[in-house]
């Protein structure tokens, strides 16, 4: 099996000490910086915006990871590549012509993934699995931190993991919301690629060790 990769999310981050923040994940095992972008209407929170994702940039030494939860997502792909997003997630449900959005999302450069929310199936993805580096599968309903995994999210990974699997693709399988330590190996065993964690690795005492174990415990 591949190495799994952890990708810390900044929304979790003390926005007070973000330089501080950014030097532990770039000194840590974590992989990639998770950003959340929230527009308080695809969902009911409003996050960061631009100059933070630019602030971020100048001292993140790893891929940034951003992950839209905004509607009509298309309007901002170029901007997100210009501030330097690798990998750039669109909402299944916030895009209306997916397949031409992931091309775009290309077209510009970056890595394309495909976020779904808990109620979303991953066969809705079956037509265009091959296109999709990444699906991001959502283990909480999107727009806040710190929100209790949802259990159905096994299942969904593993129909997944099926799914690409048969198609031979090589697209990653991400999962976002409420991943710790007791969950992760779960989530592996289920065929997850990436995790993504903030109040789990921000809200412990030492997020550098906490990184390092979830990172020993999905790797092991
Ligand atoms: C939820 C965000 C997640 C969130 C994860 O809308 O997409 O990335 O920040 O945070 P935790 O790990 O605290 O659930
Ligand atoms: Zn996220």
């Amino acid at each position: 099996m591949g190495k799994v990769k952890i990708a810390p999310s900044m929304l979790a981050a003390d926005f007070a000490n973000l330089e501080r923040d950014i030097q532990i994940i770039n000194q840590s095992e974590a992989d990639w910086f998770h950003l959340d972008i929230m527009d308080g209407v695809f969902v009911p929170n409003i996050s960061f915006g631009m100059p933070v994702v630019k602030a971020m940039a100048q001292h993140a030494k790893k891929p940034l990871d951003v992950h839209l939860m905004i509607v009509d997502p298309d309007r901002y792909i170029k901007t997100f590549a210009q501030l330097g997003a690798d990998i750039l997630t669109v909402h299944a449900e916030a895009s209306t012509h997916l397949h031409r959005t992931i091309q775009a999302i290309k077209d510009a450069d970056m890595k394309a993934g495909v976020a779904l929310n808990p109620h979303t199936p991953v066969n809705v993805l079956e037509d265009v699995i091959n296109d999709i580096d990444v699906v991001c599968i959502m283990s909480v309903n999107p727009g806040f931190g710190g929100q209790k995994f949802i259990k159905n999210t096994y299942s969904k990974v593993h129909m997944l993991r099926t799914m690409i699997d048969a198609n031979k693709s090589a697209t990653l399988i991400e999962i976002d919301g409420g991943v710790n330590a007791t969950n992760c190996t779960n989530l592996v065993e289920a065929g997850a690629d990436i995790l993504v964690a903030g109040n789990f690795v921000f809200s412990s005492e030492k997020p550098l060790e906490t990184i390092k174990n979830l990172w020993q415990i999905a790797n092991a």
